[in-house]
């Protein structure tokens, strides 16, 4: 048997290896507690929990959806980026459902990308923006973040051979894994860059409304130029702690949207009707559950900033996601240092090179896990971490 060479080629599940180190001290007996993944503990919403059950019940669910999504899910998309973002959406052609956010990831790259065309990749980033285009016979080249630049890439420093073949770029604000947000004209640099180049911007909104304070993110579309450029891929994974639910939507430049819906006519049957009307609940019900949720994470963030303060360990309080994105102290790599924290205090950070090499030198700690871990997380960091 043989396996394809694109599949052969992909680089080992993220969390593998942290997986398998938690194992193994689980075996020996640790109460391990992990500040790994990102997925939320809190459940969802009870109106969306609502919303789907007493659709599960209407058979005019039960067969097979259309791939260009129920007219109400892509209404209230739509609305909810007029409301939400002041960004106007045609419903009817600048927006299609996804089976999440990484569902559009991924595939965007199959309808921009020819063999040996190149994605820039935001690095550190969601690994999808260096896996989807490898999955599409494309060559995905590192776009650095650095914390000088506010996490934001150079565009001025990306070379001319590599400019040449880019067709498309990844950016993700609110920032996956550096929790970096937007408060400059860095969308507009985008668009211009995009224009220049003949570049298509995906722009990955994953965590538009998880923010801090009075801090709140923009859309990509609200750039001018923007929806002539790109692509937005929203995600109610972690507004609405949806994830395992699979909802999300790609919009914006219409072009790039229809060609989108072909390909997936050829892939999916599309997303299970009565998840839409879950989603479509989500989208157009009160939105304070998700500053609830805010709230919680931002008392999380700050007594992790907090515990991490006390042992010596600068960190910065992100203005949004569900991350802390911390240097290692001197004389670590992202990999020992995730190491010794597991050792001392049976806490699983991420190295921050899991995220692509401009991630070394740094692990992200999330702030998923329910408020009483976290404190004993924080206590066994004061107490056992020694540097
Ligand atoms: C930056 C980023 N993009 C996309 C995703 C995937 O989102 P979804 O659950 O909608 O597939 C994640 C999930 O953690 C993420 O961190």
């Amino acid at each position: 048997m043989t396996i394809s060479e694109r599949v052969a080629g992909l680089p080992p599940y993220l969390f593998a290896d942290i997986e398998r180190k938690i194992e193994e001290r689980r075996r020996a007996g640790a109460d391990v507690i992990s500040l790994g993944i990102g997925d939320p503990d809190l459940p969802t919403p009870p109106h969306i929990v609502t919303a789907l059950t007493a659709a599960a019940a209407d058979a005019s669910t039960h067969q097979y959806p259309s791939n260009r999504g129920e007219l109400g899910f892509r209404e209230a998309v739509a609305t909810f980026y007029g409301h939400r973002f002041g960004v106007a959406l045609d419903p009817a052609d600048q927006v299609v459902p996804l089976l999440g956010a990484k569902e559009g990831i991924a595939h965007i790259c199959q309808v921009v990308l020819n063999p040996g065309d190149v994605a820039l990749a935001a690095d550190p980033g969601y690994p999808v923006y260096t896996t989807g285009p490898m999955l599409a016979d494309g060559v995905a080249v590192s776009l650095p973040l650095k914390a000088e630049l506010g996490f934001q890439p150079d565009l001025e420093a990306i070379d001319g051979d590599t400019l040449a073949k880019a067709k498309m770029v990844f950016v993700s604000y609110p920032n996956n894994p550096t929790g970096a947000v937007i408060e400059d004209d860095f969308f507009a640099r985008l668009v211009a860059f995009a224009r220049a180049h003949d570049v298509v911007v995906v722009h990955d909104n994953a965590y538009a409304d998880i923010t801090y304070g009075d801090y709140v993110a923009p859309s990509f579309l609200a750039t001018p130029g923007a929806s002539d450029v790109g692509v937005e891929v929203l995600s109610l994974s972690k507004s609405y702690n949806m994830t395992g639910w699979r909802v999300g939507a790609i919009v914006g430049n219409r072009e790039l949207v229809d060609a989108y819906w072909r390909l997936k006519t050829n892939i999916d049957s599309g997303m299970f009707a009565a998840v839409q009307r879950a989603g479509v609940a989500a989208l157009s019900g009160s939105q304070q559950c998700v500053r609830d949720m805010c709230k919680v994470y931002e008392r999380r963030r700050d007594l992790l900033v907090h515990a991490l303060r006390s042992v010596g360990i600068e960190a910065t309080p992100p203005k949004g996601t569900i991350y802390l994105w911390v240097a290692v102290p001197d004389g670590y790599t992202s990999a020992s240092f995730t190491q010794q924290v597991l050792e001392q205090a049976d806490v699983v950070i991420t190295p921050g090179a899991a995220y692509g090499p401009s991630g070394e030198g740094y692990v992200r700690l999330s702030l998923t896990v329910p408020d009483e871990r976290l404190k004993e997380a924080v206590q066994r960091i004061e107490e056992r971490v020694r540097l």
